[in-house]
Parts: structure tokens; sequence; C-alpha cells
């Protein structure tokens, strides 16, 4: 684990989302997908979201830029971007945000470039109204594939998406949504379908460009290894609801959620580097029958009777560090200091 980052203190709110609640509806089902969720990413700074497939990672950063299914909607939260409500903007403001301002990198590049269009198109596409030259998005052009590590790039320009490697296509498609230059970069899973070395050179890519244009990235990944090495602070997701959210060195050396604790013990490196989640034994509440008490409660070690009534609240359990449990007060430590009256230890 990268102990030496920095967390990004008192900086400015890039973006803030607050009590944001996502609800789809199918086959006559109303699924709670996102509850109450609340955190901000400063300038410059790197925010994760981690957490079991499913638990609402892709939906909340989808909200982000209005990128949502069709059944989806939203009945609470504001999503302020630079202080402007972005759930609120017409159609032609949100245009003017997303892709330009806030950009995102998909899992799988192919779903998200054109198959038909030149990268160069593409890449063109996100200079429309910046008033500049065909020599000047030429070079510009030439530069960002340059940048993501795209050798000969005056000639990678001309060819389509299907000419390049797994890796290239997802270098591409950074290099697309970078050129644009904007000032958030959202990234779901951008790592995930690639090999490892891949991954690496990757996340060091973003880790680079991040801090030679001041961006600011909200991170998706199942792996805790990425986290630990691009993340300032992290956000752990859970059946819709965030259980704990610190930076990263706090997250990872003094979990005080149950569910951030098993995934951490549940990493079979002592490292705690490189490592997927590892599956918690038994599985996620179906988010159309969740309980009425904590979401975790069916899969927690330590339930108790108050756990199953009441649904607990984020609660701040010392600055910067917010937890969603009863017991958080007792439940301190990465190598089992936990102790809760009656609780049956894990
Ligand atoms: N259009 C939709 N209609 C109904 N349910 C949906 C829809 N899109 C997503 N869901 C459900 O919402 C929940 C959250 O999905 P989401 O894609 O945000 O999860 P995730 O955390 O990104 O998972 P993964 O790690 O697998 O990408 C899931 O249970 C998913 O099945
Ligand atoms: S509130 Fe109770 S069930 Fe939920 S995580 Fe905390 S101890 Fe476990
Ligand atoms: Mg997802």
């Amino acid at each position: 684990m990268d102990l030496s980052k920095e967390t990004v203190k008192d900086s400015v709110n890039l973006l803030e989302v607050n009590n944001l609640n996502i609800r789809f509806y199918s086959n006559g089902r109303e699924m709670k997908a996102v509850n109450g969720v609340s955190f901000d990413i400063k300038k410059g700074e790197t925010f994760g979201f981690v957490g079991e497939s499913g638990c609402g990672k892709s939906t909340t950063s989808r909200a982000i830029i209005r990128l949502l299914a069709e059944n989806a909607r939203v009945p609470d939260g504001e999503i302020l971007y630079n202080g402007t409500d972005i759930l609120k903007l017409s159609q032609e403001k949100l245009r003017k945000i997303r892709g330009k301002e806030i950009g995102m990198i998909f899992q799988e590049p192919m779903t998200a470039l054109n198959p038909v269009l030149t990268i160069k198109k593409q890449m063109y596409e996100q200079f429309l109204g910046t008033g500049m030259t065909a020599k000047e998005k030429e070079e510009k052009a030439v530069e960002m594939l340059r940048l993501v590590g795209i050798p000969s790039p005056e000639k990678r320009l001309k060819e389509y998406i299907h000419q390049f490697s797994g890796g290239m296509r997802q270098r591409a498609m950074i290099a697309i949504t970078l050129a644009a230059n904007p000032k958030l970069l959202i990234a779901d899973e951008p790592t995930t379908a690639l090999d490892v070395t891949i991954q690496d050179q990757i996340i060091k890519l973003i880790n680079k460009i991040k801090k030679q244009m001041g961006m600011s990235v909200l991170l998706i990944t199942h792996d805790l290894g990425v986290v630990s090495q691009m993340c300032d602070r992290v956000a752990v997701m859970y059946a819709g609801y965030f259980v704990e959210t610190a930076d990263t060195l706090t997250l990872f050396s003094k979990p005080r959620h149950p569910y951030t604790k098993g995934l951490i013990d549940a990493l079979p490196s002592t490292e705690k580097k490189n490592s997927s989640l590892m599956p918690i034994k038994g599985t996620t509440p179906s988010l159309s029958e969740l309980p009425d008490g904590c979401p975790f409660g069916p899969r927690c070690p330590y339930c108790q009777e108050k756990c199953t009534l009441e649904l607990p609240e984020m609660a701040e359990v010392e600055p910067g560090h917010m937890v969603r449990c009863h017991f958080s007060d007792k439940l301190i430590g990465a190598s089992g200091l936990i102790s809760i009256e009656d609780g049956e230890k894990q």
C-alpha cells in the first residue's frame, strides 16, 4: 500500500453530491439502487468508489453526467458541479458540461467508441466549439495519443478502433476523453478488462495526466490495490448505501465498518496490494426488498437486535471519517480488535 500519499486538504469542492437517491422501475418493482449518497470531490483529488458488484457504483457515477437508463428516477438529491445542480440543467447546458468539463471512461472501450469513425474524427469532436484551427487540432490530437503512449501517433490517428489491441483501445479512449481537457474524469473500472501489466501502465498514466492537467478523478473499482495506488479518499458502498468514507490510509489501517473490515481481512496478501475484492459470506440483499434495519445486517457477524430494527445513519467517528454502523465506536482496527457484547467474532 502506498502510505506516502498526502490527502488533499482545504481544497475547493469541484463536485458536491448531496443525499442522492436513485430508483429503477422494472416489471412493476422498485429497486432502490442508490440511497442517500453524499460526498464531495476537491480540485485535484482522486476519490474512489469500492464495493461488490451491483452495489450502485456505476449508477451513482452515471447520474453525475445524467446518463442513467430510461427506467431510472432520481426522487431526491443534488449534484453540484462548481455550485450548479447538474440535475436541474437544461439539455443544452448539460451538453456543454458532459464530455467537456466532465469526461467519462468506461471499462469496455468498444462500447464507448464509435467503430465507424477514425480515432481522429472522434478526437476532433472534442474540439467542437473551441475555435481551434485545423493545424491546432491535428497537433493536439497527436499530442494526446503521444501522451497516452501510443506509438506513431500521426499514423494511428487515421485508424479505426478495431485496428487497436485491448490496451491500446483503452489508451485511445482515455486520449479522446482527455482531449477535451475535462476538469473531472470519471473512470468506471478503467482497468478491469486488462492484464496486470497494462493495468499498471493505465493507472500510472491516469495519475501522470491528472497531475499534468490538475484534474480531479472519480475512480470506480473492485480492486483495493488500485484504490491504494490512486485514491486520496474512498467510499465503500454496500446495497446502494455508502457505509464508510475515509482517506485511503485510514480506511486501510483503521476500518470501522464490519463490511470494510471483512473486505480488507479477506485480502489474500499481507501487503493488501493488487488484490480484487474477495467474497464475504452471504449475498447482498435484493434492492427491491432491502431490510428495515442495517442493510449489512443479514451478513454481519456483529448484528444485534437494534441493527435489525433501525437503519444506522452515516456518522463521523473522527474528522473526515464517516461510518454507517450502530456500533462503529466498538469496531476499530484492521486486525481483529472487535468486541461487541454478545457479538460473535468473525
Ligand atoms: N436499468 C436498470 N434497471 C433495473 N436495475 C438496474 C438497472 N441498471 C442497474 N440496475 C441495478 O442497479 C444495481 C446497481 O447497479 P450498478 O451497475 O450501479 O452496480 P455496480 O456497483 O456498478 O456493479 P458492477 O461492479 O458489477 O459494475 C444493480 O443491482 C443493478 O442490477
Ligand atoms: S449496524 Fe449492526 S448489522 Fe450493521 S454493520 Fe453495524 S453491527 Fe453490523
Ligand atoms: Mg459498474
